[in-house]
């Protein structure tokens, strides 16, 4: 009878020891591994109303600061041009918190590295609530503009080569999205872009032929499904990162939200590498 009990108890200590031992081991992971990856995910869309085939690669909310070395942009920018876009996008949160991480930053080298990006198509960007906050907003749109990012702020501009019009959004969450907001070109293919998935249900008249980009949630940073649902950021709107719907008609919007590059608040990423996005637009 002894020895049972002692054989049952042995036996939990070694189910403990697992359990302790691969929590350790995701925790370390999750620090050190995975927030330094970068993998691309690829897309490809049948593009109603574009008149040329079309490769935008999309990158969000980098997170430079304490914990994203600006050292990282030039991986980052390499990765970029190997993709040889047409566009590039950036979807907002550059900076961490500006404010507490300003005396360390190279803005400097961070300019140097972003302006290596290629795109004969254009650069543009969106704001996000860490450019607004922090006292970024004093630098950010001076200082995407001086790398050749265009900074779209409730505007639109039709991209006459490829008949794209393309539709950048204020932040929901820091910025002012509201007056007069773009219209919708007939005939075109919209790709709208903004930094808060919640923008989608914000914005009304929204073409079924329409993609639309979003950032802002870093996939939950902890990816495991009922964890990231509980810790995503107000003004996500219940989506997590990937592919959706606008709704459930069978031709709708679509939505992808990029778990982005950096973190915040805990420099932790598990189950949700760092990403860029890579879309390629076809005509029908
Ligand atoms: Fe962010």
């Amino acid at each position: 009878m002894k020895y049972k009990q002692t054989k049952r108890k042995r036996r939990w200590i070694w189910v403990l020891f697992w359990i302790v031992l691969a929590a350790l081991l995701a925790g370390l992971y999750a620090r050190f591994v995975e927030p330094n990856l970068l993998v691309v995910r690829r897309l490809s869309f049948q593009a109603q109303g574009i008149a040329a085939d079309c490769r935008v690669v999309f990158f969000t909310d980098t997170h430079f600061g304490e914990d994203k070395s600006v050292d990282s942009a030039k991986q980052l920018a390499d990765r970029i041009n190997r993709l040889e876009p047409d566009l590039v996008i950036f979807g907002g949160d550059l900076l961490d918190n500006y404010a507490r991480d300003r005396e360390q930053l190279d803005l400097e080298l961070l300019r140097q590295q972003l302006s290596n990006i290629e795109a004969p198509g254009g650069k543009y960007a969106v704001w996000g609530n860490h450019d607004w906050g922090g006292g970024a907003a004093r630098i950010y749109q001076e200082f995407m503009e001086s790398f050749g990012f265009r900074v779209l702020k409730n505007e639109s501009l039709l991209l006459e080569a490829y008949q794209l019009q393309l539709l950048g959004y204020d932040d929901y969450l820091t910025g002012e999205l509201g007056g007069q907001l773009p219209a919708f070109a007939e005939g075109v293919f919209p790709l709208l872009v903004a930094h808060e998935p919640y923008t989608a249900q914000l914005l009304s008249g929204i073409p079924e032929r329409a993609l639309m980009l979003f950032g802002h949630t870093h996939g939950g940073q902890v990816g495991i499904p009922w964890i990231a649902r509980r810790i995503l950021p107000p003004g996500s709107g219940g989506f997590v990162r990937g592919l959706y719907a606008l709704d459930d008609a069978e031709r709708s919007a679509q939505i992808y939200v990029s778990s982005g590059i950096g973190t915040t608040r805990l420099p932790l990423r598990l189950l949700s590498p760092p990403e860029i996005v890579c879309i390629d637009l076809q005509p029908e």
